[in-house]
Formats: structure tokens, C-alpha cells, sequence
């Protein structure tokens, strides 16, 4: 179709579109078509490969410009939805806890993994981070929707001790995260006199 044609054709959609009353003849004059660039779609799955792909940023990257989430803020959203997601168990609202952990599993993604280390945690915690997103998280999430009680119980407890050993190798034991499923996050019941 002629540039031409095209406009013609959308200056007759144009008046079909137009609500009663209002007279398309009187508008401003229809602009013509704005060339649209020629963009390069994504490959699709199964789509035959034409030319090299240029790779796009990854989907979870911040956006540019945006300062990242601080580490400890988005550890203290870790440890509110661990806990409401064990106390959706007890409760019986699964559908409640899935969404906790599906929460919890973007903080790690999104938040945690370009978050800068703060200045006193002495090794890198990526590595952990990585681990937890890919081990102790989709054990709780199995549980969760299998409506599994006990295998939610033995998760929570596996996941707390990767918790624990993370704020351990952070400089952060006394951040100690309870291993009983719903127990409040952190661990505040009073120590034992020394
Ligand atoms: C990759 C290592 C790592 C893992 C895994 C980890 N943490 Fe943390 N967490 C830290 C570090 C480091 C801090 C201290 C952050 C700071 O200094 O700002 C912290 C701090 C916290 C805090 C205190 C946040 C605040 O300032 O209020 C809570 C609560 C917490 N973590 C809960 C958890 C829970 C629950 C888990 C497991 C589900 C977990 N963390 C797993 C490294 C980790």
C-alpha cells in the first residue's frame, strides 16, 4: 500500500471512529503516518533466526539511573515474608504463603542480587544469594503447593540454617532467623544469663 493510500485510509477510520456530533471535516487536518521505525522483535521460540540478535539487557536489571535497594532494606522484607509466609501455613492460607515466597524469591532476583555489599560484611554474599534463590526457595514453594504441612516445617528449618550461615559469613550471626515454621524473624526471645 502507497504512503498515500495508507493515509486515506486511516483519515476514513478516522471519521468511522468519530463520535457522534463531531464532524471529522472540521479536526485539524489528519496527519499523515508516522514512519515507524523499523524495529527488530525479539526472537520468538520456534521463530527461524534472520539476522544476529543484539542481546537486550536483562528483564530484572534496574532501570537505568534508579539508585539499587540497600541490602539491609531488602533483608528486612526477606525476613517479614518468611515469617508471614510460615504463618500463612499454620493458618492454612496457602495461597496466601505462594505469594509471600513468590515476593520473597524478587527481592532475591530483582533486589538482593544488585544491592552493593555493605561496608562491613567482609565477603561477598552473592554466591549465597544465588544459592538460596535456586535451593532452599523452591523447596518452600513445593511445600506450599502441596499443601504440605511437615515438608514445610523440615524447608523452613533447612532454609533457616542457610540464613544462618549467610549472616555468619556476613559478620551478622546475631541476625539469627528461628527454624520453627511462622516463628517471628528475627529470633528477639531473651538469651539465656551468661
Ligand atoms: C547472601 C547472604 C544472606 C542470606 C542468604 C540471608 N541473609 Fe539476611 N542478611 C544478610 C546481611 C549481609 C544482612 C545485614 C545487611 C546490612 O548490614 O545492611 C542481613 C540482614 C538481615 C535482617 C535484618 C534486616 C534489617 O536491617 O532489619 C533480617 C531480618 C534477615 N537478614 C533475614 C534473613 C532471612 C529470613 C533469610 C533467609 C530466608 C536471610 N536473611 C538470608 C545476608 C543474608
Amino acid at each position: 500500500m502507497t504512503v498515500r493510500r495508507a493515509a486515506a485510509t486511516a483519515a476514513a477510520a478516522l471519521a468511522l471512529a468519530a463520535p457522534a456530533g463531531c464532524d471529522p471535516k472540521s479536526s485539524e487536518p489528519t496527519p499523515a503516518p508516522v514512519p515507524v521505525p523499523a524495529v527488530k522483535a525479539a526472537p520468538v521460540a520456534g521463530a527461524p533466526a534472520e539476522a544476529p540478535v543484539v542481546e537486550a539487557p536483562a528483564v530484572d536489571a534496574p532501570a537505568p539511573g534508579a539508585a539499587p535497594r540497600r541490602f539491609g532494606d531488602a533483608m528486612a522484607e526477606v525476613g517479614r515474608r518468611f515469617e508471614r509466609a510460615g504463618r500463612a501455613v499454620i493458618a492454612g492460607r496457602w495461597d496466601l504463603a505462594d505469594y509471600d515466597l513468590g515476593e520473597l524469591g524478587e527481592v532475591f532476583d530483582d533486589d538482593l542480587r544488585h544491592a552493593a555489599r555493605p561496608e562491613d560484611v567482609p565477603s561477598d554474599p552473592q554466591p549465597a544469594i544465588a544459592e538460596f534463590a535456586a535451593t532452599a526457595l523452591p523447596r518452600l514453594q513445593a511445600a506450599v503447593r502441596a499443601h504440605d504441612r511437615a515438608g514445610y516445617d523440615a524447608a523452613v528449618a533447612a532454609a533457616a540454617q542457610a540464613c544462618n550461615a549467610c549472616h555468619e559469613a556476613s559478620a551478622k550471626a546475631f541476625i539469627v532467623v528461628p527454624s520453627a515454621t511462622g516463628a517471628a524473624v528475627p529470633e528477639l526471645s531473651p538469651v539465656a544469663d551468661e
